[in-house]
Parts: structure tokens; sequence; C-alpha cells
């Protein structure tokens, strides 16, 4: 063990990990990345298979990204947003806006995905006390969904395992059916559409004029394991949500920036959100940096003197930073310069036929993609859909497995969960789904072990 992996066993807790295991195995430590590639201190090399925790766009050391944040360094990292503008928040601000689904108008700044969707909840429930709608003042929430890790985002969260002992610290919201055919029983997916969206309208009908807002993953439930929902489910979402006076929040901290082949989840079913979340690929997946999308409607409903106490009084100490925002300016003009979303087209195509080889694993139930977004699901028993115990942690064995072949993905459960980043050539994007497949193949079918940890 080299003297950086002990102190980090000394010193370090870290996210999503159980710490016993950790501290027993072998860990990876990582010294530089560049291009998809990362580097660690034992000499070995690793494609970063998961954009970095979904994060990474455009590449580690991209010199456009590099040079914006050198030169921002030059004049200052950091000023505060509290009583002040700054130069780049209010360019990225713009570009944003520009970028954003029709009708979202105002960017209100934060630092991660879980600090957006907090924004956009109190915003939501402020909303409407100044409507002078006061009893709007629940959520809709769905099944399965993962909006990050603070008290408000894990109560409108849906994943058992994260979330049911923080239950008595949460406040309650209304719950619709997760959108996610494969995991239901039905076997028609026109009609699993169509239960989905009756059990949200049922649920309006008898309860709309409490709800402020129902918040929702596009297309993607992603935490839980990248389920996808059918075709015309979001668009249904928002029409059903605008005929009964309630807000829709997208939480497109994971979708957002081009990962599901356009730029925001979104566009693909023509639905402009009253609150759009954005993050993690905000900054190219260079610094923390969130923002929080509203409609003109929702930010003047805040408008007033003072003493009306219309004030939204919510506010971090590095919004706005400008190194993030320097950052969020490069990336977006990398999209510009590239043509980065037109690019992607024959990578998701790639990846689709790469997916075919995957599907047909005796223990591969399903494999999915929404662009350059796949969960494979492992499974036991592939025609009676039985899981794998998950206490056997199949997931985090594939990917220990896959690691020892150079490619660093993590699961999430059961599911392989393979994003990588935007500028993946199709020769890597190859690479790493053999990779990924012979993982799959070493470990559940021919019971190869693999170092643990992770
Ligand atoms: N919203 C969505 C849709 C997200 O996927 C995430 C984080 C957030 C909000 C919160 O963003 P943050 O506060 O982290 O910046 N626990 C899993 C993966 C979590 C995925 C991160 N998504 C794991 O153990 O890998």
């Amino acid at each position: 063990m080299n003297t950086i992996e002990a102190k980090d066993k000394q010193y370090i807790w870290h996210p999503f990990t159980q710490m016993q295991e950790w501290v027993e195995s072998p860990q990876t430590v990582i010294t530089s990345a560049k291009g998809i590639t990362l580097y660690d201190t034992e000499g070995n090399t690793y494609y970063d298979g998961v954009s970095s925790l979904w994060v990474n766009i455009h590449g580690h050391q991209r010199p456009e990204i590099n040079q914006a944040i050198i030169e921002q360094l030059g004049k200052t990292a950091h000023t505060t947003a509290l009583g002040l503008a700054n130069i780049p928040a209010s360019i990225l601000a713009e570009m944003l806006v520009e970028a954003a689904p029709e009708g979202l108008k105002k960017v209100f700044y934060s630092d991660d995905g879980a600090t957006a969707v907090e924004v956009a909840l109190k915003m939501a429930f402020q909303y409407w006390q100044h409507r002078g709608k006061r009893e709007k003042t629940r959520f809709i929430a769905l099944d399965n969904a993962y909006h990050g890790d603070t008290i408000g985002s894990v109560s409108v969260g849906g994943v058992d395992l994260f979330h049911r002992i923080f239950q008595p610290l949460l406040f309650e919201p209304y719950h619709i059916p997760s959108p996610s055919f494969y995991h239901s029983s039905m076997k028609n997916e026109a009609e699993f559409t169509e239960y989905c969206l009756n059990a949200l309208e049922t649920l309006l009908k008898e309860h709309h004029k409490e709800i402020a807002g129902l918040i929702i993953e596009p297309l993607v439930q992603a935490a839980a394991g990248m389920l996808m929902s059918p075709r015309g489910y979001l668009s249904g979402v928002r029409r059903l949500t605008k005929e009964y006076d309630v807000l829709l929040i997208a939480d497109e901290v994971a979708t957002g920036f081009g990962r599901t082949g356009r730029m925001f989840a979104c566009e693909h079913e023509e639905v402009s959100p009253d609150l759009m979340c954005v993050s993690k690929g905000i900054t190219g997946g260079y610094l923390p940096l969130a923002a929080t999308l509203a409609t003109d409607e929702i930010y003047n409903a805040f408008l007033g003197t003072m003493a009306e106490k219309k004030t939204f009084y919510h506010g971090h100490s590095y919004t706005a930073n400008q190194l993030g925002c320097a950052a969020g300016i490069a990336s977006l003009e990398i999209f510009a310069k590239d043509r980065v979303i037109e690019g992607l087209k024959t990578k998701i195509a790639c990846i689709d036929e790469m997916l075919q080889g995957i599907k047909s694993l005796p223990h591969v139930g399903d494999a999915r993609q929404c662009g350059m977004i796949v969960g494979i699901e492992l499974i036991l028993d592939k025609d009676k859909k039985i899981p794998y115990d998950w206490t056997q942690t199949m997931g985090a064995i594939v990917c220990m497995k896959a690691r020892e072949h150079g490619l660093f993905i993590r699961p999430v459960g059961d599911v392989i969960v393979f994003m990588p980043p935007l500028c993946s050539t199709e020769a890597e994007i190859k690479i790493m789904l053999d990779i990924t497949k012979r993982a799959i193949i070493e470990i559940t079918e021919l019971g190869q072990s693999a170092a643990s940890g992770g």
C-alpha cells in the first residue's frame, strides 16, 4: 500500500461506500487524467467509462477548459453573488437560457445537483404562496426517483436502499409509479404508458388543489438503474401537470448537456418544464456548479418591495462561482464549435450495435440505452426475471473485473452503468463495451472472481 492509499484509509470517509470493505481491500489512487483515460499511482490506465460519475463531457484536461479556468484564475477565483454581480456568471446565464427549452428565462445558481433540486422545490412552494394558493404545499414524486442526498431531495426520492432510513426526517410527497416498462408486469408498452399516466391523472383529479409541483428525471431514472420511460410518458406528464395547474420540475442533473443525444432530455418530447435543475455536465465535469432555471412567470411572482417579504431567501457561499462559470462557458463553446450534439448520432448507433451482443448474454436481463446513457441489468434467471441476491453484489464484482481489464465503471445495484464522456470515439466506445461484455461473461458465466473493493 503506498502512502497516499494509507492516508486515504486513515482519514477519508468515502461517499456511498461501506468503509469496512474499503479499508480492507486494495484501492486505486488516481494521479491524473487526460482525454478519457485515468492514470493511477501503480502505472495502470483506465478508460473513464462513467464520465467520473456522469459529469465529464469533453474529456479530462481539455485545453480550452483548462485555459478558461487559468485565465479566470488570473482575475479572481470567487466573489460572492450575494450583493455582487460577476462577468462569467452573467455570460453563462445567457448561454444557459439560450440552450434551455423554451420559456426558461432565469438562472438561479447553486453548487450541486441536490442543491439545484432544493432550490426548485422551495421556489415551487413559495411561488404558490405568493400566488395566494396557500394550500398548494405538496409534491408528486416518482417511485424509484433519485434527486440527491440532502433532506429535501431525499424527501422526493424513491430508492428504498438509500432513502428508507431517513423517513422520519422527510416531508411526504405523493408517489406515482416508476415508468419502467422492463420492471412492470405489463406486456404492451403503450398500455403501460397509459397506465402510468392514468395513475397520475387520478391523483391530480383528487389532490391538485394541494399540489405545488411534480418532480421528474426526464426519460431516464438514473440512480435507480438507468430506468427508461416509454415514449410519450414525459409529454403526457407535461400535459397533465399543465391541465391541473401543477408546476413541472425537470431534474436534468444526469440527463442534461448532451447525454441523451439532445442538449436536454426534455427536447426529445418537446417539453418545456416550469423549473429545470442542471449540474454535473454544466462545467464539462471540472468544477461543482449547478443552476435552477425558472420561467418568467415564477420569477415575477417573487418581485415586490423588501417589506412585502417575497424575496427568495436561499443562497450558498459559492453560488455563481467564477471559476465554475468560466469552465461552463468554455464547455458550451465546445458544444457549438465542435458540433458535439450532431456528432453523437454515430456514437449512439455504435453503442446500440454493441449492445445487441450484450443483450443476448444469458445473465443480462436488459440492456437499455438512451443516447449516451446505458444500463445493463444483470439477472440470475433471464426467463423468469429472477434477480441475483443483492448482497452478492454482482454489479460491483463485474465492475471490478472490468477495472482489471482497464475500464473504470461503477454499477447501481446489479445494473452496470456505462456513460462515457461525449468525446469518446467510436473505436474507444467499442473497446469499452468489449471489456464490459468480457467482464460480464467472466463473472456470470465462468465464475472468475475479481479483486473485491470499491
Ligand atoms: N439529480 C439526479 C437526477 C442525479 O442523478 C443526481 C446525482 C443528483 C440529482 C444529485 O446531484 P449531486 O448532488 O450528487 O451533484 N449513488 C449512486 C449514484 C448517484 C448518482 C449521482 N447522481 C452511486 O452510488 O453510484
